[in-house]
Formats: structure tokens, sequence, C-alpha cells
């Protein structure tokens, strides 16, 4: 690193409040005492938004051990005790310690580019973040943290992007939705088997968290002896202070959210991974709150103030999924520095839908995560929050609970789904006064209010200046949430089957509260692409719980079909899907079953390892080819014959669909091409133990080579292995 760059590093670092290593030119062999500890070190290590020339690296050690680790935790932690004393040591205090950081060409620390020291302490949890400068582009580095004795953490792996103008391909993970109460996590261990036997320039260069880190909502295990649809509960977290509804324990307090990232981070093949590549982390709403928006919780339809939460749920997620992300203002890496706030009721909200509340202001503020990750030439990730400024989820409101139809499970009319997203915009504003549906017919409640946004403005006219500006070949939207309609076409059901559909055409499969049913804006988006010529754009996403390839279109047939970009949803890591959950609780009688699950003979079904025969997912069908297909499923068990009654118009914008499906998904983008493969394992209910993370149920590829600027994407599929013919929709 000549002067100058050293000198802006340090600024940079400065400006960032971090501590800070600067790598010399020279490698030379460790003189430092280590010796691996990893009890003391119970979270691991994990490194974070890799720059061409610089890396974050963390870990926690905690001097004063931690109470409320669980004994089932510490056995699932393996070698790792969780929890454990490190005794003070000289420099140690209760109150503090201080760790040596180094960082070195090779693993055996005898080319050791970087030394610096951090300090721990309970303001953050025991947890620390140091920016390394003076790297060099696209390597591969390793670090390790040591304290005052010579006791160390694992060795960490981390990698530097590429140079800004480098135009070698690019390949990350991206992964969402972990449920460590409910289900394993080794959809990780099959990521790092496959990746270390890749070739070098076909590794993982990172992985994209798109949140879910955390399941902030926890059973535990005797408030559901029966378990979770097929899922024993874990003793992971018992929350120190905690709130229970329902049958449920949520967090309160900061050290609660604090206790279930460390629950989290005892899973030996999630440590694993933080431990192997360097991570991008972006928080869905489990990081907050199941149905959490703003400053605000909503549970047993009631919506309620929460600023102090969302402060204690900002604090833990800053402190544990480390990130080039500092509280606006104080801009200190090192620590949170929380700002006081009160829960206090939010009655006001402007025009954007966003509430004029100070604390629920003050309480947003205190991190702003959507940020623009640039990796090379070829990728700019475009990374936004879908939480913290959205405005109220119109189908979620109390108001609209008449709209619920039992005799049409998760269908809404899509009409009825523009109105409530479009408020006061719908119909060039004219609005209608009421809303019907068979025989519901409630007050228009949104005649008057903005239309939906799940950006607010700020980020929204952000978002769309890092679309316009970007000279990367791929913009890719990292979206913690889905974009792609799921509509149903309940119009073709035959008489006789159940009683009339009563809306107007199709309807939007399984309600609000993602960018598909925020038409409005999704409109302004795409709308803003087409018109700007912008090209190569691509969305990776998670929440759904399900694998979906398709193209993103701001209209269905029979508006105008007109694609601006790819889109890719991965899978979740272990959470339950709508399949698992469909399973187990819809209706065995219900006339629309079929929709929805095909009970198929036993000879055709498929069945697990214990033996338990399973309806096949007939919602696949549903949502790319229609009713009639899925009948016809029922009827003869041949899929072909079913596919033959698809309805062209329903679903032009998927090519893949499996609302079952686990684990994860990759990217490969180069100058000419964007390639998602989903890896899909079988429902993680037990952690696997094998090297390879257990088998495989499929892999499938979809590529798209880049499109002129006035031109439309396509997208190619390939099956490389499995068979998921009942996902398959081309
Ligand atoms: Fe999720």
């Amino acid at each position: 690193m000549d002067q100058l760059s050293r000198r802006d590093f340090i600024q940079t670092a400065f400006a960032l409040g971090a501590t800070a290593a600067v790598a010399g030119v020279a490698g030379k062999p460790s003189t430092a005492i280590w010796h691996e500890r990893r009890d003391l070190f119970p979270e691991g290590v994990a490194s974070a938004e890799p720059q061409s020339d610089s890396v974050l690296l963390w870990t926690r050690y905690p001097v004063v051990p931690t109470a409320s680790v669980t004994a089932a935790n510490a056995t699932m932690a393996n070698s790792t005790a969780a929890g454990a004393k490190a005794a003070a040591a000289p420099g140690e205090s209760a109150a503090s310690a201080t760790l040596t950081v180094e960082v070195s060409k090779d693993p055996a620390f005898q080319n050791v580019i970087a030394t610096s020291t951090t300090t721990v302490s309970a303001a953050s949890d025991w947890t620390c973040r140091v920016l390394v400068g003076g790297l060099e582009p696209s390597h591969e580095y390793w670090y390790r943290f040591t304290d005052s004795k010579g006791s160390g953490s694992r060795v960490g792996r981390t990698l530097t992007a590429p140079a800004e103008n480098d135009t070698r391909p690019v390949k990350f993970a991206f992964v969402s939705c972990q449920n460590a109460n409910q289900g394993s996590q080794h959809a990780y261990r099959r990521m790092i088997f496959e990746d270390e036997k890749a070739a070098p320039a076909d590794r993982l260069g990172f992985v994209l968290h798109l949140g879910d880190f955390i399941y902030e909502i926890v059973w535990y295990p005797e408030d559901r002896p029966q378990g979770m649809y097929d899922r024993r509960l874990r003793d992971i977290v018992r929350y120190e202070h905690g709130e229970k509804i329902a049958d449920f324990h949520i967090p309160t307090t900061l050290n609660d959210y604090r206790a279930v990232y460390r629950a989290y981070l005892h899973d030996p093949d999630l440590q694993d991974a933080r431990a192997r590549w360097p991570f991008v982390n972006m928080w869905d709403n489990h990081e907050f709150s199941w149905l959490g928006w703003q400053g605000i919780q909503e549970f047993e339809g009631k919506s309620r103030p929460a600023q102090t939460r969302k402060v204690a749920a900002n604090q833990a997620w800053f402190e544990y999924q480390p990130a080039r992300v500092t509280r606006p203002g104080v801009a200190v890496l090192e620590r949170f520095d929380p700002p006081v706030v009160h829960d206090a009721p939010i009655e006001k909200f402007d025009d954007h839908g966003f509430g004029q509340e100070a604390n629920n202001i003050a309480a947003v503020a205190s991190l702003t995560g959507y940020r623009l990750v640039k990796y090379g030439r070829n990728v700019d990730l475009i990374i936004t929050d879908q939480h913290s400024y959205r405005s109220s989820e119109p189908t979620g409101r109390p108001e609209a609970e008449p709209l619920d139809n039992a005799d049409f499970p998760d269908l809404v009319p899509q009409e009825v789904m523009e109105i409530l997203d479009a408020g006061r915009e719908y119909n060039d504003g004219k609005p209608p006064d009421s809303i019907e549906f068979g025989t519901a017919r409630i007050p228009n409640f949104r005649k008057h209010e903005p239309a939906q946004t799940i950006f607010g403005k700020t980020q929204k006219q952000w978002f769309l200046e890092r679309l316009r500006t970007s000279q990367a070949t791929w913009k890719i939207w990292g979206n913690t949430e889905g974009t792609l309609d799921s509509r149903v076409d309940p119009q073709n059901l035959p008489p006789g089957i159940t009683k009339p559909w009563p809306g107007a055409g199709y309807a939007a499969f399984g309600g609000g509260g993602d960018h598909s049913s925020a038409y409005v804006e999704r409109a302004e988006i795409y709308d803003f692409i087409r018109q700007h010529g912008i090209t190569g754009f691509a969305t990776v996403a998670g929440d759904r719980h399900s694998f979906w390839a398709g193209l993103a279109a701001k209209g269905l047939p029979p508006q105008p079909f007109d694609p601006v970009g790819v889109v890719f949803v991965t899978g979740s890591i272990s959470a339950p899907g709508l399949v698992e959950s469909l399973e187990h609780k819809f209706p065995a009688a219900h006339p629309l079953r079929a929709l929805y699950l095909a009970d198929t003979p036993a000879k055709a079904a498929t069945a697990d390892e214990a033996g338990k025969v399973s309806p096949l997912p007939a919602v696949n069908m549903l949502l790319k080819h229609g009713v009639k297909s899925c009948l016809e499923y029922q009827r003869s068990h041949d899929i072909a014959q079913a596919r033959k009654l698809s309805n062209p118009q329903l679903a032009p914008h998927l090519s893949f669909i499996d609302m079952g499906g686990h684990g994860y998904a990759t990217v490969r983008a180069t100058s000419q091409s964007f390639e998602s493969e989903f890896v899909c394992i079988p429902r993680p209910v037990e952690r696997i133990e094998r090297p390879d993370g257990g088998p495989l149920l499929y892999r499938v590829a979809h590529r798209a080579q880049l499109w002129a600027k006035d031109g439309r994407p396509k997208l190619e599929q390939t099956v490389l292995e499995g068979n998921p013919e009942f996902s398959l929709t081309t």
C-alpha cells in the first residue's frame, strides 16, 4: 500500500470509527503465541463486506460468561462450550479485554501481513469489528484473534473483492431464513463441501444473507410438545425477560435479542460458513419482529408501538452482523450507542405512510441498512430494507379481515388487492367507496390514504439513483423479499366443485406484504428501468421459503407483459415452508384440496426415509399452470396430461417454482450472462452430519444472456441433478 492509499484507508477507517489494521507489503511469520481455544470464542469468527482492498473481521470474546445459554445449546455447539469464561489475564478486567488480530496470506500464519489490537467490552456484548485495509484484490486471506495469554480463536478465511474494473466472473451464494429453533442448518455444510471441491475460479466470493438470520419468535419445547409441523422444537434460547404471546415467546430487551444471535451462532454448520466466507448481511423482518414495520409490532391483530425493541433489535444486529453500517451521525463501528427512545403511540403518518412520532423516527434512524456493495466490474449489489420505512400493509389491517374467505383459501381477487394497494390513487384518483368479495362488503378504508410504499420516499430515491448511475454489468437488487407475482385463476374452476368464484378474474395468492402486491411502487421502479434503458437488472431475494425463478414485470395478461429483468428467490436454509404447513393444516375434505396438495396413490408418492408418504405440492402447478391442470392431475396423476391444460396467460413470468424447497442459491455473473443455481436439499428436520451435508433433491440452473437496452430478458433452464418435475414449469 503506498503512502497515499494508506492515508486514504486510515481516513476511511477513521470515518467508520473502526479499529483498523493496515497490511504491509512483506509478510512475516507470526511471532504470537497462539493456541486454539474455541471455548473462549464460542460464537466463532466472521468476516464481512469485502472490498477490493479491505474487509471487516469479527469475533466475540466474553470475559464475563453469559447466563442465558441453555444446556441444549452448549451440546449443539459440540467443541464450543458456550458461555465459557476466559479467566482475566494481564491487561484484562471484567470490564474489557484486548485482543490481537492477525491477517495472513496462509493458514499457518507464516506470512502475516497485518497485525492490530482491538478491545472488547460488555458495551458491545464482547463483540468487535476490525477493518483490515491494504489488501490485494481477489485474494484469499486467513485471520485469527488471540488474547493476552495466547488463547486464540479458530482461524477464519476471507476473500477480497475484485478490483473495480476487473471483468472476471463473480460467484456468490444467497441465502435466507434459518430457524435453529425448528430445523438444522446443514445446507451450509453442503455449500462448504461444494466450495472446497470447486476449482478456485469457481469458488464463492461471498455469501449474501438476505435476512431471517434469526427468528425472534421462539417456541420452547414445552410450549408445543407436539412440535412444529414435521419439526422437533430445540431448546436453544430462553429469554431472560421476553414476553409470551399465544404459545410463543418474543424478545423484549437488548439482552434478549443478543441471546438469539448467540444461540444461532453455536450452530456448527452456520459457524463454519461464517469462518469460510465473508458475509454480506441484511435484515428481513424476524431480526426485529414477525409482522414488524417501522418501530411498530403487530400481534393478535393489533399494532402497538415498539420503538425500544426496534432499537434493541438494531443494536443486536449491529453487534452480531458485521457490516459497513454505522449509526448515522455517530459513525462508530466499535459500538452502537443507542438513542434513548420510549414506546409512544404513533398517531400521525406522513404522505408516505411514515409515522411522525419522535421515538419512531429516532428508532428507525438508529441504523440504516440499505446500501450499495460494489464487486468488480460485473456486480453492483443494491441492498434494500423492506420493513423500516414501509407503510402499513393493507391486507393485514383489521378492516380487511372480512375479505378472508374460507371457500377460497389464501385467495383474494386481484382487483381488490389493487384497490388496497393504490389507496386514493386507484383508478386515476377515483377509488371506489366500498370493496366487495363474495358476501363480504367493506368500506374502502384505503380511499383517502396514499398508495402503499415498501421503500419509503428517501430509500426509493436512493434506490432509483443507484440503478440509474450504476456502471456495473449487473445491477443486482438484494431484496430480502420476493417480487414475483403469485396468482391463481379461480375464474377457470369448472362449475360444481365449489361455489362460483366471486372475483372478476385472477386472484392473488397468499396475501400481501412484499413488492409482488405493491403494484404502484413496483410499476414505478420497473417503468424507471424501462425509461432509462437500464439493462442487466437482476433481483435476488429470500423470505418466501421457496425457490422461484422468473422475470420482473409490472403487469401480467390481460395487461401487457413487458419484463425488465430477471428474478430469483431462494428457498429457506431451514425454516418451514408453505407446503409443510399445508400438509399439516389443509383440511382433507376441502373441495379445493387438489389445488394445493396432490394426494397421490402410494406408488407415485414421495416417501421419506422414515417411510412417511407426503402429498405432492400441487400448489406449484397451481401457480404456474392453473386450476385446470391441478384438477387434471388429481384425475389422472399424469403430469404431462395435466400440463396440457395449462393456462398460458396465468404466469408467463415464471420459469420455476417450488413452494416446498430448502437449501441455497448461487449466482455466477459474467460480462455476458447471469446464472443462478438452486441447490435443494430434503426438508432439514434433523442435522445430517455427513461431510457433504447429505443428499440433494435437485440442482437446477437458470441463465439469462445480457439483453440490449431496448431488449427483453429470457431465461434458459437446465436441470443439473435430481428430478424437480413437480416444480418445472416449462
Ligand atoms: Fe423467513
